[in-house]
């Protein structure tokens, strides 16, 4: 089986290197020279543990190559994933020319009956409508069929979870299609769900929709929390034990951002009102969202009312760890809005501050350390929940004009932070504060 992957951001790239790792001879299609001669030195495009190792692994064994030229890419494949980007439109709703783009260049190319294979995020009905694109311009006899295999990979762990997934879902029309992109997936051992592609394409945004619903919901429960004196974290854990709830995605933060979240969730809900059926659940999912975005600059000015002139750090900056992500990320949002209120902001993230630059404000400075952006700030906003900062000596707080941290991902315990003498607020559980201060809730 030759296969061949057109697009290579996050998806198509990860899909590609890890079919390559289960054996298959792989060429992955991008129109950009560039980063073309970049992957094939083994140089990846994007930060994700372990792909790089994988790319050059595969690359030496000549399995995975990469190439500019679709009619090259494209002529001896007999399964070609598209795994091209769907941006959000101004409506919310998916854009889907790349997709077009993708099918349009795949029928122009095609010298063999082939499996088109859709990774990228569509909405329902899309593969039919790639079907009809292949079919009414098809000038051969050649045979081309459709399948939806939405991906469910997390960015930061998605060369793990191809490998250690919970399901593949293969949504086909033929025993023919689902026996051979079976096959293809066995390796990978993952348990293999096999259903109809308009099932498949819904199963993606409902579960997208679904994980988000979770973070939302156990958000609004930390904020009750707060008010009322419970701490979400002992709420979390109570609930998780419940297998029907499961313990996952109920970690309370300042809501979900990426690449797939915030996108996914606006566009079902806009495929849904497409039949005339309103999403009233997943709307309020998507409004807690922002609000919670929020959250930690409602926290701060709580602290110092007049955030101008104040030196703020900001830790973390990708929309989640081990990433350099920052695609809807909070720290757009809360740097954007210090930096209305006058606030000068120090930042500093382990991976992510050369994507940082090129996204956020140009008025912020960037800092080397953790050290170098908490010295003599008046506040501290953490953003991000990674390992570097969750096990930084507390003592480093002490450089700081008046160590006031405000976590939004809950990283420190409570009771360390009191030890140190920092004013610590978090998100659904009580505050550190200095002494002589009132605990507000
Ligand atoms: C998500 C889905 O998990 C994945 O299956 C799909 O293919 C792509 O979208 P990803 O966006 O990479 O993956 O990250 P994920 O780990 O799901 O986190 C998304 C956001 O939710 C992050 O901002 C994260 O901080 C936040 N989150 C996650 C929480 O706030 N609380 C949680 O309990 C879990």
């Amino acid at each position: 089986m030759e296969i061949a992957v057109v697009g290579t951001g996050y998806v198509g790239l990860v899909t590609g290197v890890s079919l390559s790792e289960i054996g298959h001879h792989v060429v992955c299609i991008d129109l950009n020279k560039d980063k073309v001669e970049k992957m094939r030195k083994g140089i990846s495009p994007i930060y994700e543990p372990g792909l790089s190792e994988l790319m050059i692994k595969n690359i030496n064994a000549q399995r995975l190559s990469f190439t500019s030229d679709h009619r090259k890419g494209l002529q001896q494949a007999d399964v070609i994933y598209i795994a091209v980007g769907t941006p959000e439109n101004a409506d919310g709703s998916a854009e889907l020319s790349f997709v077009i783009e993708a099918a349009e260049n795949i029928v122009a190319c095609i010298e063999r009956d082939v499996i088109v294979v859709t990774k990228s995020t569509v909405p329902v009905g899309t593969n039919d409508m790639i079907k009809d694109i292949i079919q009414s311009q098809l000038t051969s006899d050649l045979k081309v069929e459709v399948v939806s295999n939405p991906e469910f990979l997390k960015e930061g762990s998605a060369i793990h979870d191809s490998f250690h997934g919970d399901r593949i879902v293969i949504g086909a029309d033929s025993e023919y299609a689902f026996n051979v992109i079976e096959k293809i997936n066995q390796p990978f051992n993952v348990p293999i769900f096999k259903t109809d592609i308009k099932s498949a394409e819904m199963i993606k945004y409902a579960s997208n929709a679904f994980l988000a619903t979770k973070i939302s919901f156990i958000n609004e429960i930390s904020n009750i929390c707060e008010l009322l004196g419970a701490n979400i974290e002992n709420v979390s854990t109570g609930m998780g034990l419940d297998q029907r709830i499961g313990s996952q995605f109920l970690k309370a933060g300042i809501g979900y951002g990426g690449s797939c979240f915030p996108k996914d969730t606006k566009a079902l809900i806009q495929i849904a009102g497409n039949v005339a059926y309103e999403f009233e659940l997943l709307k309020g999912v998507v409004n807690v969202n922002k609000k919670q975005q929020g959250l930690i600059i409602r926290k701060l000015t709580d602290c110092i009312p007049d955030i101008s002139g104040k030196k703020i750090a900001v830790l973390g900056l990708s929309f989640k760890p081990n990433t350099d992500d920052l695609r809807e990320s909070a720290s757009i949002l809360v740097t954007e809005e210090l930096i209305k209120q006058g606030a000068e902001v120090v930042a500093y993230d382990p991976i992510a501050m050369d994507n940082a630059k090129t996204v956020l404000n140009s008025s912020i400075q960037y800092a080397d350390s953790i050290e170098e952006a908490i010295e003599n700030s008046d506040a501290a906003l953490i953003l991000t929940d990674w390992d570097e900062i969750k096990n930084v000596d507390l003592t480093v707080f002490n450089k700081m004009k008046n160590p006031l941290v405000i976590d939004g991902r809950n990283c420190f315990l409570v009771k360390d932070m009191e030890t140190h003498g920092i004013e610590y607020r978090s998100i659904g559980r009580p505050a550190a504060v200095k002494k002589n201060e009132v605990t507000p809730i």
